[in-house]
């Protein structure tokens, strides 16, 4: 059971207690661990594991929890015992070297590199992926008015201005939550690379004018320049007098949080707007938030500076982290004999090592890893151009030889193969011109093109059927003509529609 009150989470559920025990594992709940979460102590017993007091839970080869443990909890750790948990090791110097001299190694669950190999045991990311969620159903519950736009009786309503600073994990899911909400959402990142994402998710992406880019090495921003710190403090202010709710989870690993917000920014606000500060805990993005407290400024201004928003969705907060560690366990468990091993020559599992086998492991080597896509190397890029270009001495001998071809053609042929020839050379440039022309009203553009097409051919088979004397193999040909082309553009526009369905709110 975690030994800090406010904790509601828990580190197995009876789903992952089933998980680990087909890994060879024993499994042992300290009693009572999963009530906060709605996990009872029955539902680990239907899975297997035994329920017993906090003397044996501790006392086992691995010990998975939440947060760094008390003193008291290591006091009663065996030797050569294996810890898992969020240790926040570069704020924890002391703890570290303190479990070194207790000879345990510490696998620690924030540390894991966000490389996509690692994505399934990356707490950070489940938990920010919650704490995105709650933030917009907090301010949500805390703002006056509705999210979405409604035509009442009554009159018109606008929707909310959402706008969210930082879209890493916490706040892509916050830009997700407020649109499926009904709110126009906006969002900036100090990392350029992340508009398309922002806008993937149907958010607007703001960004800062500045003469400067900043790309990530390992998935994190580094800290902003002084120009563009300056820059930003402007598009703040402007936000800020334009938006309802305001969401910041800029961060910056190792470092205090970024002051986005200023008082007289916070203070521009509309009386009744709502701020949700996730980074309080680490300093805060906002002036005047206060960690783990709501507080209402003289405008009327809500900010929220809850650092339990994960906690807050205790079951669903401990399944996906009881899965990260089941996840790890399944790496660490090759051979599914319930023996933990640690192969150092894996990153992964190296930056999680901050202590092992008595030894501080922290910090790790430096894991590489980008959102932007890499540069092509310069070489790639002209041998690709190389291959597109045509030579021009093979083009101009391919043409005489098509112009002598047709020159041998109409030498024997007679005048009146000329004629049609000719009339079929400009309904071609005609009809190219024409159906370029059409207006792109389905689906693609290809679509659209291919019924433009299928509309000529029905005008052409309406002309063939529409002389004086028309022979029977025209006629038959004009009609399968016109059905084959009306098949063509009626299902155009059917699919259409079909595709145009998915992308509307029911
Ligand atoms: P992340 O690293 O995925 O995202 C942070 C984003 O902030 C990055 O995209 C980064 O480029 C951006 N950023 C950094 N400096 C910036 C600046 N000056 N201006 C604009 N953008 C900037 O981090 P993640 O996992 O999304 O977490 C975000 C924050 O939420 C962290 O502070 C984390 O501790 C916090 N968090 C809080 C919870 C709570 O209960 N309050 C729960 C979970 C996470």
């Amino acid at each position: 059971m975690e030994s800090a009150p406010a904790e509601t989470r828990v580190a197995a559920t009876p789903k992952t207690v089933g998980q680990l025990i087909t890994l060879g594992y024993e499994v042992v709940v300290e009693e009572g661990a999963g009530a906060k979460a709605s996990y009872p102590d029955s539902e680990y017993v239907a899975a297997g594991a035994v329920i017993v007091g906090r003397a044996v839970v501790w006392a086992a080869d691995v010990v998975a929890k939440i947060n760094s443990p008390i003193t008291a909890e290591l006091d009663a750790m065996r030797e050569g015992a294996t810890l898992i948990a969020m240790v926040e090791a570069p704020r924890s110097p002391d703890f570290l070297d303190d479990v070194a001299k207790r000879g345990l190694t510490v696998l620690a669950m924030d540390s894991v590199p966000r490389i996509s190999r690692a994505q399934s045991l990356d707490v950070l990311s489940s938990m920010a992926n919650i704490g995105g969620y709650r933030a917009v159903i907090e301010a949500a519950h805390e703002f006056g008015s509705f999210f979405t736009g409604q035509v009442t009786a009554a009159g018109k309503v606008p929707p909310a201005k959402v706008f969210i600073s930082g879209a890493g994990v916490a706040g892509l899911a916050a830009i997700g939550t407020a649109n499926s909400l009904g709110a126009v959402v906006s969002a900036t990142d100090i990392r350029p690379e992340v508009a398309e994402q922002v806008e993937s998710m149907g958010a607007t992406f703001v960004g800062v004018k500045v003469d400067e880019e900043q790309t990530s090495s390992d998935g994190y921003a580094k800290e902003a320049s002084a120009a563009y710190a300056q820059a930003a403090q402007v598009m703040y202010a402007e936000q800020a007098k334009v938006s309802d709710i305001i969401i910041t989870t800029a961060l910056i690993p190792g470092k205090p949080a970024p002051r986005l917000l200023t008082e007289d920014m916070v203070a521009s606000m509309k009386p009744g707007s709502v701020i949700v500060d996730m980074a309080a805990g680490s300093g805060g993005n906002v002036a005047g938030s206060v960690a783990d407290k709501m507080v209402v400024t003289t405008g009327g201004v809500k900010i929220i500076g809850y650092t339990d928003l994960a906690g807050r969705l205790p079951t669903q907060a401990s399944q996906l982290y009881a899965t990260n560690i089941v996840n790890l366990l399944k790496l660490l468990t090759p051979d599914k004999d319930g023996v933990l091993t640690l192969d150092m020559s894996d990153v992964v599992q190296r930056a999680m090592t901050v202590v092992g086998n008595g030894e501080v492991m922290y910090p790790p080597p430096e894991v590489a890893v980008s959102a932007s896509p890499p540069a092509p190397a310069a070489a790639a890029v002209l041998t690709a151009k190389e291959k597109t270009k045509l030579n021009p001495v093979a083009l101009g001998a391919g043409l005489a030889l098509c112009v002598l071809a047709l020159l041998a053609v109409f030498w024997k042929s007679p005048d009146v193969l000329l004629g049609h020839f000719m009339v079929f050379m400009l309904s071609v440039v005609i009809g190219y011109y024409v159906i370029g022309n059409v207006n792109h009203s389905l689906h693609t553009p290809l679509m659209s093109v291919t019924n433009a097409i299928s509309g000529i051919i029905v005008v052409g088979a309406l002309i063939g059927l529409s002389t004086v004397h028309v022979v029977p193999v025209i006629a038959v040909l004009s009609i399968t003509g016109i059905l084959l082309a009306s098949i063509n553009i009626f299902g155009g526009f059917l699919v259409t529609q079909r595709m145009l369905k998915m992308f509307r709110k029911a």
